[in-house]
């Protein structure tokens, strides 16, 4: 398959989803750290609030009036499926219960791919105006200048970031096996809440890698794709390359990647 530039590309598609991302984020930072309406989703640590609402309302009118033979997939459901040969994934406000809490960590991320894969990742800060923008083959950028990941060599010397699904109460399998190896073994291993930024954090260096379970399309795919563009690596747990529709991410700097592999399978394989 042909994955250079052009074979991603729509006339004004970057620009549009930046200033897409820039208007659905400007909304994020109006109505942070206000009264919320929080309604519950799969369980009562999965909120959605008024503003997740307002934000995919946004990026989803905007776009069915720009591109309206895309497909469309959003978190809170007003996209539309079926056949497309582009499809518009996104997350109007990743890291909700952040954001519920008055926690300044959160995003507004969308990517777009083609034939299932994505070629152009878009994730937005508000709060610190940070525009992370990743395009299949040409590299990563925040606000404009080139993304590089980390030099870490040793997971010793990484700095991790995880996360931990909402069925974390019921399932068994819910990354703290991980979690505990992990932690001890490195400089550190955070939680703060928002997967996108998690992803791009290791695309600009901040992050030496990152791991989680059963992550939902719009969560990874803008962050897969930074990393990999930002000269990272980003696979299963089992080492394959990253594919749309497996559940176990893990994205890193690439020189810690089969170190980081081996911990989590330690991991998994118990006490
Ligand atoms: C969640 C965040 C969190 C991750 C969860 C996601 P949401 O997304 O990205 O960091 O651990 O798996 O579901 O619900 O805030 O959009
Ligand atoms: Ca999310
Ligand atoms: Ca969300």
């Amino acid at each position: 398959m042909q994955t250079n530039r052009m074979w991603c590309r729509i006339k004004n598609m970057r620009d549009f989803a930046i200033d897409l991302a820039r208007r659905a984020g400007a909304l994020l930072r109006a109505g942070y750290e206000q009264a919320h309406t929080i309604e519950y989703k799969s369980s009562v640590i999965d909120l959605v609030t008024e503003v997740d609402r307002a934000s995919e309302a946004l990026l989803v009118n905007t776009i069915r009036q720009q591109f309206p033979e895309h497909a469309i997939l959003s978190e809170e459901g007003h996209g539309n499926h079926g056949p497309a040969l582009y499809a518009w994934i996104i997350d109007p406000l990743d890291g909700t219960v952040n954001y519920a809490h008055g926690f300044p960590f959160f995003s507004v991320t969308l990517a777009v791919s083609r034939d299932g894969l994505p070629c152009l990742g878009v994730t937005y800060d508000p709060l610190r105006d940070e525009l992370f923008v990743a395009e299949r083959g040409t590299g990563a950028t925040l606000n404009g200048r080139p993304l590089h990941v980390s030099k870490t060599s040793r997971v010793q010397d990484a700095l991790l970031a995880t996360g931990f699904s909402y069925a974390r109460a019921i399932i068994k399998d819910n990354n703290l096996a991980e979690f505990n190896r992990l932690m001890p073994r490195t400089r550190g291993v955070r939680r703060a809440g928002a997967a996108s930024l998690d992803m791009a954090y290791v695309a600009a260096g901040r992050l030496d890698g990152y791991w989680e379970m059963y992550l939902a399309p719009w969560d990874w795919a803008a962050g897969a794709l930074l990393v990999e563009e930002a000269g990272g690596v980003v696979t299963g747990f089992d080492g394959k390359p990253w594919q749309p529709g497996r559940d176990r991410i893990v994205a890193s700097n690439g020189h810690i990647h089969a170190e980081l592999l081996r911990e989590l399978a330690e991991a998994r394989r118990g006490p």
